[in-house]
């Protein structure tokens, strides 16, 4: 039998120093994923935990959470954009039927796959551009549009097809710059009118030829006044205004005799 000191440094070198085992595969698993643009919290282990904006996008969906019911048992979701799928998630974990997460990048993809699968949650996640969601059959009752607006060149053509996917509710999110306060307008201008350009309230869109946030897949930005006059414009009745950059919507009037507007505008007939 070994001395005693010699048997304690057997038995402490028999537990290894640091995180217990399956959260050390975990990380591992995680930092083989690649980058992490979601912070998601897989049994303890956080996929971004150094995020430049801090525990994203948990510090957006608690001020969001509350605008969505708890309950959604039964409904079916289409989250455009997933990333590493935060939302879609949640919306499973709220009891949604049907979760379908789509995005172009096969890194958040396999991200998306793999967080889902730890958490033991039952969601779709295929790669869709936005550009061909309304090749997507049916409706979905929650549609999430969030983090991409400002990511496209063709902006309202994305929002167009998008409408044709909503059944009850679109949640849109997107940065905004420039004025954050919404004004009423005229629903016309004489054409010598210029001074109403002016005003920092009145919708515009800011145009990033080259790069913003050291990022060039960022492309328009819209002010306050603009996202709400979109919105209206694609035929959505604004309900509520959680935080900042996220608008609730219902479609009400995205059909103009039958048609959908993105329909009429293709074939000239708007
Ligand atoms: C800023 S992230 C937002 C992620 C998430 N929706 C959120 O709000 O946290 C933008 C996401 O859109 C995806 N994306 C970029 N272009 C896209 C496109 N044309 N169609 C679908 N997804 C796209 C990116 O791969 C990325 O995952």
């Amino acid at each position: 039998m070994p001395p005693l000191s010699d048997r304690l440094q057997i038995a402490s070198n028999s537990v290894p120093p640091g995180p217990p085992a399956h959260e050390a595969t975990l990380a591992r698993r995680i930092a083989e994923l690649g980058d992490w643009f979601h912070n998601l919290d897989l049994h303890g282990v956080p996929t971004a935990p150094h995020h430049f904006l801090g525990d994203f996008p948990n510090i957006k969906w608690q001020h969001i959470s509350q605008a969505i019911p708890e309950d959604l048992t039964g409904a079916t979701v289409l989250d455009i954009g997933c990333n590493a799928g935060f939302y879609s998630l949640h919306m499973k974990q709220r009891g949604a039927r049907y979760v379908l997460g789509v995005d172009v990048d096969e890194r958040y993809l396999s991200q998306a796959r793999f967080a889902a699968e730890t958490l033991d949650l039952e969601i779709d996640f295929q790669k869709h551009s936005v550009y061909d969601v309304d090749e997507i059959p049916g409706q979905f009752d929650y549609v999430l549009f969030m983090g991409l607006f400002y990511h496209l060149r063709y902006p309202l053509f994305a929002l167009d097809k998008i409408i044709k996917k909503v059944g009850q509710r679109l949640v849109f999110q997107t940065m905004i710059r420039g004025s954050e306060e919404a004004s009423t307008w005229d629903d016309d201008y004489p054409f010598w009118n210029k001074e109403v350009f002016l005003d920092s309230n009145f919708p515009a869109m800011y145009f990033i030829e080259k790069s913003y946030s050291h990022d060039y897949t960022n492309w328009w930005i819209p002010n306050r006044g603009a996202v709400e006059s979109m919105l209206r414009s694609s035929g959505l009745e604004i309900l509520e205004h959680p935080e900042l950059e996220t608008w609730i919507c219902a479609p009400v009037n995205v059909k103009r005799d039958g048609r959908y507007i993105l329909d009429m505008e293709l074939d000239g007939t708007l």
